[in-house]
């Protein structure tokens, strides 16, 4: 009990950081609808996933199917005024005259080449903050807001695709953001050198809407793999939390599968988020969401979560 009070407290002290733009109210709202489309864009990923690849077998895409014209638009507007706080120039899908790969193989040979652990002492103003971590943070922009608003921790975000590495390393620097760094490397891979390396304690971890790879062979390209799973469990401090969540139903119960089976052991899942009959997180627990969720909730599609906590 007390264990779950403590938590409570860690989170409900990143709650008072809340996002209270105007948009996240519509974002939330959208949380009930069960509309997911079958074809998703988002000007950070595209998916287009099999007819038959979401579990969510009631479900029926919008009319006209999802990620058109106009709905991306929408989306994409939505986006911009998410992290509108961050007052960044509007996104281009350029960095540096080339546009930006839609998805990069996390197990091509540089990806999986050493990770060069940063020197911690230069990257941050104070290395023995707690750090959140974003795994497959795209552009970046979720976790510059939570750096902003959470200005005695720091963050790291960690993707393989380095253009959008170094555009988020570029803005965070416009910002002067001293708590905030980014990695190009593969997460499932490389997390556990980086964090070794880390001389404060892992207070919080993200996956958010990772790549769903929907062919079979492709599964070993997703970035919730044991060795990931390990890496956390041997590192995520006491209390700490992991916030993991999917559009895709089928993706988002097997990361949850791989979490579960240190249910118990060192992990429980949180008290702090209401759940759903099936136990999915109904409200996003930072009150920020991530790009790719803005996106499909704008779309009318829903967002499966689970958080859990260090025993
Ligand atoms: C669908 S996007 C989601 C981005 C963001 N988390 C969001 O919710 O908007 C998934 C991201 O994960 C990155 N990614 C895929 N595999 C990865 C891996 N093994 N390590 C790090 N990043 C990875 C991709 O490049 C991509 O930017």
């Amino acid at each position: 009990m007390a264990l779950v009070q403590r938590a409570g407290s860690f989170w409900n002290a990143r709650r008072t950081c809340e996002l209270s733009s105007r948009g996240l109210a519509s974002y939330v709202s959208y949380n009930c609808k069960a509309t997911p489309p079958r074809a998703r864009e988002c000007s950070a990923c595209i998916h287009t996933e099999p007819a038959n690849a979401n579990t969510n077998a009631n479900v029926k895409a919008p009319a006209g199917g999802g990620g058109g014209g106009s709905k991306h638009l929408i989306s994409a507007k939505q986006i911009e005024l998410t992290f509108a706080e961050l007052e960044l120039k509007p996104v281009q899908e350029q960095v540096g005259g080339c546009r930006i790969r839609q998805h990069v193989n996390p197990l091509k040979a540089s990806l999986m080449a050493p990770v060069k652990t940063p020197n911690w002492d230069e990257v941050f103003t104070d290395c023995s903050r707690p750090l959140t971590v974003d795994i497959g943070c795209g552009s970046g922009r979720f976790v510059m807001v939570l750096a902003k608003r959470n200005s005695a921790e720091n963050f790291l975000g960690i993707d393989v695709r380095e253009r959008l590495v170094d555009r988020a390393k570029q803005w965070a620097e416009e910002l002067d953001l001293t708590n905030i760094h980014f990695v190009t490397t593969n997460a499932t891979v490389h997390l556990d050198t980086l964090l070794a390396s880390y001389p404060g304690p892992l207070a919080y971890v993200t996956i958010l809407c990772p790549d769903p790879h929907f062919k079979q062979r492709h599964h070993k390209r997703r970035v919730v793999q044991k060795q990931l799973v390990d890496t956390i469990i041997r590192h995520l401090a006491p209390k700490g939390k992991l916030f993991i969540q999917s559009d895709v139903k089928e993706v988002a119960i097997d990361m949850r599968k791989q979490f579960d089976e240190h249910l118990g052991l060192t992990l429980v899942r949180s008290s702090s988020a209401p759940c759903d009959s099936e136990g999915w997180v109904v409200d996003n627990p930072l009150g920020l969401p991530s790009e790719r969720e803005v996106h499909v909730l704008t779309q009318g599609g829903r967002i499966y979560r689970t958080l859990y906590e260090r025993a």
